[in-house]
Protein backbone atom coordinates (compact mmCIF):
# COMPACT_ATOMS: atom_id res chain seq x y z
CA UNK A 1 0.00 0.00 0.00
CA UNK A 2 1.55 3.28 -1.14
CA UNK A 3 0.86 5.89 1.73
CA UNK A 4 -1.20 8.74 0.42
CA UNK A 5 0.87 12.27 0.18
CA UNK A 6 -0.65 15.79 0.94
CA UNK A 7 1.53 18.80 -0.18
CA UNK A 8 1.47 22.20 -0.32
CA UNK A 9 3.33 24.05 -2.59
CA UNK A 10 3.65 27.75 -1.11
CA UNK A 11 5.07 29.18 -4.69
CA UNK A 12 6.49 32.61 -3.53
CA UNK A 13 4.46 33.13 -0.51
CA UNK A 14 4.91 33.29 3.04
CA UNK A 15 7.99 34.64 4.23
CA UNK A 16 9.63 33.55 7.60
CA UNK A 17 7.41 35.56 9.54
CA UNK A 18 3.93 34.13 7.94
CA UNK A 19 5.64 30.66 7.98
CA UNK A 20 5.77 30.58 12.22
CA UNK A 21 2.28 31.78 12.14
CA UNK A 22 1.04 29.38 9.56
CA UNK A 23 2.10 26.57 11.78
CA UNK A 24 1.08 27.82 15.03
CA UNK A 25 -2.45 27.65 13.49
CA UNK A 26 -1.48 24.30 11.55
CA UNK A 27 0.57 21.87 14.05
CA UNK A 28 -1.98 21.53 16.71
CA UNK A 29 -5.24 20.88 13.87
CA UNK A 30 -2.89 17.69 12.40
CA UNK A 31 -4.31 14.48 14.06
CA UNK A 32 -2.96 11.05 14.09
CA UNK A 33 -2.52 9.14 12.06
CA UNK A 34 -2.07 11.47 9.32
CA UNK A 35 -0.73 11.26 5.51
CA UNK A 36 2.22 11.90 4.85
CA UNK A 37 2.31 16.00 4.59
CA UNK A 38 4.72 17.50 2.87
CA UNK A 39 5.10 21.66 2.62
CA UNK A 40 7.61 23.29 0.27
CA UNK A 41 7.87 26.77 1.54
CA UNK A 42 10.42 29.73 -0.41
CA UNK A 43 13.43 28.25 0.54
CA UNK A 44 14.53 31.91 2.50
CA UNK A 45 11.70 30.36 4.60
CA UNK A 46 12.79 27.09 5.16
CA UNK A 47 14.46 27.74 8.37
CA UNK A 48 11.56 29.22 9.76
CA UNK A 49 9.75 26.30 8.90
CA UNK A 50 12.07 23.69 10.26
CA UNK A 51 11.79 25.26 13.81
CA UNK A 52 8.09 26.42 13.50
CA UNK A 53 6.98 22.45 12.63
CA UNK A 54 9.04 21.52 16.03
CA UNK A 55 7.15 18.63 17.69
CA UNK A 56 5.59 17.39 14.35
CA UNK A 57 8.28 15.36 12.80
CA UNK A 58 5.63 13.77 10.21
CA UNK A 59 5.43 17.10 8.23
CA UNK A 60 8.34 16.83 5.87
CA UNK A 61 9.65 19.86 4.22
CA UNK A 62 10.97 20.72 0.90
CA UNK A 63 12.32 23.40 -1.55
CA UNK A 64 10.58 24.36 -4.85
CA UNK A 65 13.69 24.50 -6.70
CA UNK A 66 17.49 23.75 -6.68
CA UNK A 67 20.74 24.24 -9.25
CA UNK A 68 21.90 20.93 -10.75
CA UNK A 69 25.54 21.87 -9.59
CA UNK A 70 26.73 21.55 -6.14
CA UNK A 71 27.96 24.99 -6.11
CA UNK A 72 29.94 27.88 -8.21
CA UNK A 73 28.93 31.41 -9.37
CA UNK A 74 24.65 30.66 -10.07
CA UNK A 75 23.67 33.88 -8.96
CA UNK A 76 19.78 33.47 -7.13
CA UNK A 77 20.45 29.92 -7.12
CA UNK A 78 20.48 27.25 -4.66
CA UNK A 79 22.06 23.69 -4.47
CA UNK A 80 20.83 20.30 -2.95
CA UNK A 81 23.42 19.89 -0.52
CA UNK A 82 22.77 23.28 0.94
CA UNK A 83 18.85 22.90 0.79
CA UNK A 84 19.30 19.39 2.31
CA UNK A 85 21.71 20.86 5.40
CA UNK A 86 18.45 23.34 6.06
CA UNK A 87 16.35 20.98 6.52
CA UNK A 88 14.66 20.07 3.44
CA UNK A 89 14.35 15.88 2.24
CA UNK A 90 12.22 17.25 -0.69
CA UNK A 91 12.38 18.92 -3.44
CA UNK A 92 9.82 19.82 -6.52
CA UNK A 93 11.35 19.44 -10.11
CA UNK A 94 9.98 20.34 -13.43
CA UNK A 95 6.68 22.23 -11.40
CA UNK A 96 5.27 24.03 -14.72
CA UNK A 97 6.12 27.56 -13.60
CA UNK A 98 9.83 26.02 -13.72
CA UNK A 99 9.10 25.21 -17.20
CA UNK A 100 6.99 27.71 -18.94
CA UNK A 101 7.77 31.08 -16.76
CA UNK A 102 11.27 30.35 -16.77
CA UNK A 103 11.61 28.15 -19.57
CA UNK A 104 12.98 25.28 -17.62
CA UNK A 105 14.14 22.15 -19.92
CA UNK A 106 13.58 18.53 -19.83
CA UNK A 107 17.34 18.28 -20.06
CA UNK A 108 17.36 20.37 -17.04
CA UNK A 109 15.09 18.65 -14.99
CA UNK A 110 16.79 15.76 -15.03
CA UNK A 111 19.98 17.19 -14.23
CA UNK A 112 18.13 18.33 -11.28
CA UNK A 113 16.85 15.12 -10.32
CA UNK A 114 20.16 13.52 -10.46
CA UNK A 115 21.66 16.22 -8.48
CA UNK A 116 18.40 15.86 -6.06
CA UNK A 117 18.74 12.07 -5.32
CA UNK A 118 23.10 12.34 -5.40
CA UNK A 119 22.07 14.81 -2.06
CA UNK A 120 19.72 12.12 -0.46
CA UNK A 121 16.83 14.66 -1.33
CA UNK A 122 13.55 13.09 -2.60
CA UNK A 123 12.39 14.46 -5.87
CA UNK A 124 8.97 15.58 -6.58
CA UNK A 125 9.01 14.96 -10.76
CA UNK A 126 6.27 17.52 -11.87
CA UNK A 127 4.22 16.65 -15.80
CA UNK A 128 1.67 18.07 -17.77
CA UNK A 129 0.22 18.97 -20.45
CA UNK A 130 -0.78 22.23 -21.76
CA UNK A 131 -4.69 23.65 -22.57
CA UNK A 132 -3.20 23.74 -26.13
CA UNK A 133 -1.63 20.60 -26.17
CA UNK A 134 -4.65 18.61 -25.02
CA UNK A 135 -6.56 20.49 -27.51
CA UNK A 136 -4.27 19.22 -29.88
CA UNK A 137 -4.76 15.55 -28.23
CA UNK A 138 -0.67 15.87 -26.96
CA UNK A 139 -1.59 14.77 -23.41
CA UNK A 140 0.12 11.25 -23.38
CA UNK A 141 2.73 12.21 -25.59
CA UNK A 142 3.41 15.15 -23.63
CA UNK A 143 3.57 14.06 -19.72
CA UNK A 144 5.49 10.66 -20.94
CA UNK A 145 8.06 12.11 -22.33
CA UNK A 146 8.44 14.31 -19.26
CA UNK A 147 8.02 11.52 -17.16
CA UNK A 148 11.33 9.49 -19.57
CA UNK A 149 13.77 12.65 -19.21
CA UNK A 150 13.05 13.05 -15.79
CA UNK A 151 13.72 8.97 -14.97
CA UNK A 152 16.60 9.44 -17.18
CA UNK A 153 18.41 11.48 -14.19
CA UNK A 154 17.89 8.93 -11.92
CA UNK A 155 21.42 7.97 -13.09
CA UNK A 156 21.22 4.86 -10.29
CA UNK A 157 18.76 2.58 -12.44
CA UNK A 158 16.38 3.86 -10.65
CA UNK A 159 16.83 2.65 -7.40
CA UNK A 160 16.28 6.27 -5.62
CA UNK A 161 13.07 7.19 -4.18
CA UNK A 162 11.00 9.72 -5.77
CA UNK A 163 7.44 11.03 -6.16
CA UNK A 164 5.08 12.07 -9.44
CA UNK A 165 2.94 14.93 -9.70
CA UNK A 166 0.02 15.05 -12.84
CA UNK A 167 -0.22 18.93 -13.23
CA UNK A 168 -1.87 19.90 -16.36
CA UNK A 169 -0.94 23.52 -16.42
CA UNK A 170 -4.59 24.56 -17.50
CA UNK A 171 -5.87 23.64 -14.01
CA UNK A 172 -2.99 25.52 -11.98
CA UNK A 173 -4.36 28.47 -10.28
CA UNK A 174 -7.06 28.71 -12.69
CA UNK A 175 -10.09 27.12 -10.65
CA UNK A 176 -10.05 24.61 -13.34
CA UNK A 177 -9.85 21.14 -12.26
CA UNK A 178 -9.41 17.74 -14.50
CA UNK A 179 -12.76 15.55 -14.12
CA UNK A 180 -11.35 12.18 -11.79
CA UNK A 181 -12.12 11.10 -15.29
CA UNK A 182 -9.29 12.97 -17.07
CA UNK A 183 -7.11 12.75 -13.49
CA UNK A 184 -7.75 8.26 -13.41
CA UNK A 185 -6.46 8.75 -17.65
CA UNK A 186 -3.21 10.45 -16.71
CA UNK A 187 -2.47 8.94 -13.77
CA UNK A 188 -3.13 5.34 -15.36
CA UNK A 189 -0.88 6.19 -18.29
CA UNK A 190 2.80 7.46 -15.50
CA UNK A 191 1.75 4.61 -13.67
CA UNK A 192 1.93 1.73 -16.41
CA UNK A 193 5.30 4.07 -18.29
CA UNK A 194 6.72 3.54 -14.16
CA UNK A 195 5.94 0.10 -14.65
CA UNK A 196 7.73 -0.07 -17.97
CA UNK A 197 10.46 1.75 -16.68
CA UNK A 198 11.43 0.08 -13.66
CA UNK A 199 11.31 -2.82 -11.58
CA UNK A 200 7.31 -3.49 -10.75
CA UNK A 201 7.37 -3.47 -6.77
CA UNK A 202 9.70 0.00 -7.59
CA UNK A 203 7.40 1.03 -9.63
CA UNK A 204 4.65 0.14 -7.42
CA UNK A 205 6.34 2.27 -4.24
CA UNK A 206 5.93 5.26 -6.35
CA UNK A 207 3.05 7.82 -5.33
CA UNK A 208 1.77 9.92 -8.33
CA UNK A 209 0.37 13.10 -6.98
CA UNK A 210 -2.46 15.16 -8.40
CA UNK A 211 -2.14 19.36 -8.66
CA UNK A 212 -4.32 21.52 -9.94
CA UNK A 213 -6.93 23.87 -8.22
CA UNK A 214 -7.13 21.17 -5.52
CA UNK A 215 -9.56 22.34 -2.59
CA UNK A 216 -11.31 21.22 0.37
CA UNK A 217 -14.57 20.62 -1.32
CA UNK A 218 -13.01 18.71 -4.07
CA UNK A 219 -10.17 16.74 -2.93
CA UNK A 220 -12.24 13.58 -1.48
CA UNK A 221 -13.59 12.90 -5.28
CA UNK A 222 -9.45 13.00 -6.62
CA UNK A 223 -8.30 11.22 -3.96
CA UNK A 224 -11.26 8.50 -5.18
CA UNK A 225 -9.90 8.27 -8.15
CA UNK A 226 -7.81 4.84 -8.76
CA UNK A 227 -4.16 5.50 -8.80
CA UNK A 228 -4.24 9.22 -7.15
CA UNK A 229 -1.93 8.78 -4.22
CA UNK A 230 -1.82 11.98 -3.26
CA UNK A 231 -2.22 15.55 -4.08
CA UNK A 232 -0.22 18.47 -4.81
CA UNK A 233 -1.96 22.37 -3.45
CA UNK A 234 -1.02 25.51 -4.32
CA UNK A 235 -3.20 28.16 -3.40
CA UNK A 236 -5.37 26.18 -0.76
CA UNK A 237 -2.36 25.12 0.92
CA UNK A 238 -1.55 28.67 2.16
CA UNK A 239 -4.45 28.76 4.68
CA UNK A 240 -3.44 26.35 7.70
CA UNK A 241 -7.59 26.16 8.03
CA UNK A 242 -7.91 24.91 4.12
CA UNK A 243 -4.86 22.59 3.81
CA UNK A 244 -5.46 21.06 7.69
CA UNK A 245 -9.08 20.14 6.03
CA UNK A 246 -7.27 18.98 2.79
CA UNK A 247 -4.91 16.83 4.79
CA UNK A 248 -7.75 15.47 6.76
CA UNK A 249 -9.36 13.80 3.94
CA UNK A 250 -6.08 12.23 3.31
P1 LIG B 1 -3.02 25.46 -7.40
O1 LIG B 1 -1.46 25.13 -7.69
O2 LIG B 1 -3.49 24.46 -6.37
O3 LIG B 1 -3.03 26.87 -6.89
O4 LIG B 1 -3.75 25.28 -8.70
C1 LIG B 1 -0.98 23.82 -7.77
C2 LIG B 1 0.51 23.82 -8.07
O5 LIG B 1 0.96 24.67 -8.84
O6 LIG B 1 1.28 22.97 -7.54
Amino acid sequence: MRQRVIAGNWKMHHGPSATRRFFQEFSPRLSDPEPLILIFPPAISLLAAVEARRGRPEVMLGVQSIHWEPKGAFTGEISAGMASSAGARYVLVGHSERRHVFGETDEQVARKVGAAVNEGLTPVICVGETLEERRAGRVEEVILRQLDAALGGLCDGGAARFLVAYEPVWAIGTGETATPEDAATAHATLRSRLVQSLEEARADDVAILYGGSVKPDNVADLLAVTDVDGVLVGGASLDPDSFARIAEAG
